[in-house]
């Protein structure tokens, strides 16, 4: 494992060789656009809530009113939120390299902002709205109140996917096989706590990847990685693309 912010010239190698370039990125990403992590305390009126015990369907069984004001407060961080500098430098790699997977955990569009296309969501999107009974998506709207589904009266809820919640079929499908594919795997800004995301990495090493984490504070699985360079994604990502012209 090297643990450097410099490119390692492997690494370089690597891309340059690389068919098939596989991208999985976590909140990190999104925290230099000003949206706050999973994990970090919550600012203001949600101190007081971990973010675990709010994103769940018991939680908005018990309260839907209080999920749906946090949802309603996190769609406003992110609607005035920014694309980073490593957002973009994920979108220039793709024009870089023959082909680009992206797989997000992330609900913020901030990749599709920056230019990224065919963005895979393993964990939905914060602006979609879907039928707390049948998932079916809906228009909703950013009223205080809860808004009820058209053709049940249902609740309708954010459609992201929840803690004990199936990933949807076809995203998983798509990263599971472009995680089997690929030549280059990068793990950036996540917490790699949460699976199956954070599997993927495992797949992707399995048929001989080169798997790679970008992180400012190294996960427990740093030393699974090929290479693990230690950095914010704004700086590392960026820096990366720039070397690849070197
Ligand atoms: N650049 C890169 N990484 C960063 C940065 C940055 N500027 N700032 C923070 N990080 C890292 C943190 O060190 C941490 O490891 O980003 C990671 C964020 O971890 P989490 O908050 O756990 O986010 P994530 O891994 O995306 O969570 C996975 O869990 O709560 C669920 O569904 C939710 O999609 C989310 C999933």
């Amino acid at each position: 494992m090297t643990t450097n912010s410099d490119i390692p010239d492997a690494l370089l190698a690597a891309l340059r060789d690389a068919r098939h370039v596989c991208v999985l990125t976590g909140a990190g990403v999104s925290a230099e656009s000003g949206v706050p992590t999973f994990r970090e305390a919550q600012d203001g009126l949600w101190a007081k809530y971990r973010a675990e015990e709010l994103a769940t369907p018991e939680a908005f069984l018990a309260d839907p009113v209080l999920i749906w004001r946090w949802y309603r407060w996190r769609r406003e961080i992110v609607a005035d939120a920014e694309p980073n500098a490593g957002h973009r430098a994920i979108a220039a790699l793709a024009e870089r390299v023959p082909k680009l997977t992206l797989i997000t955990q992330n609900v913020d569009n901030l990749h599709q902002r920056a230019g990224s296309r065919d963005v895979i969501e393993f964990h939905g999107n914060i602006f979609e709205d879907r039928c707390f009974a049948d998932g079916s998506l809906q228009a909703g709207d950013d009223s205080t109140a809860v808004p009820t589904c058209t053709e049940c009266g249902s609740n309708l809820r954010p459609g992201v996917v929840w803690f004990g919640e199936a990933i949807p079929e076809q995203a998983l499908h798509d990263s599971c096989t472009a995680a089997a594919d690929c030549d280059v795997f990068l793990s950036v800004g996540t917490s790699s706590l949460v699976y199956p995301a954070a599997g993927l990495a495992d797949l992707a090493r399995q048929n001989d990847a080169t798997v790679v984490e970008i992180n400012p504070n190294p996960t427990q699985h740093a030393a699974s990685f090929d290479f693990c360079l230690a950095g914010n994604s704004g700086v590392i990502l960026p820096e990366l693309v720039n070397s690849l012209s070197l």
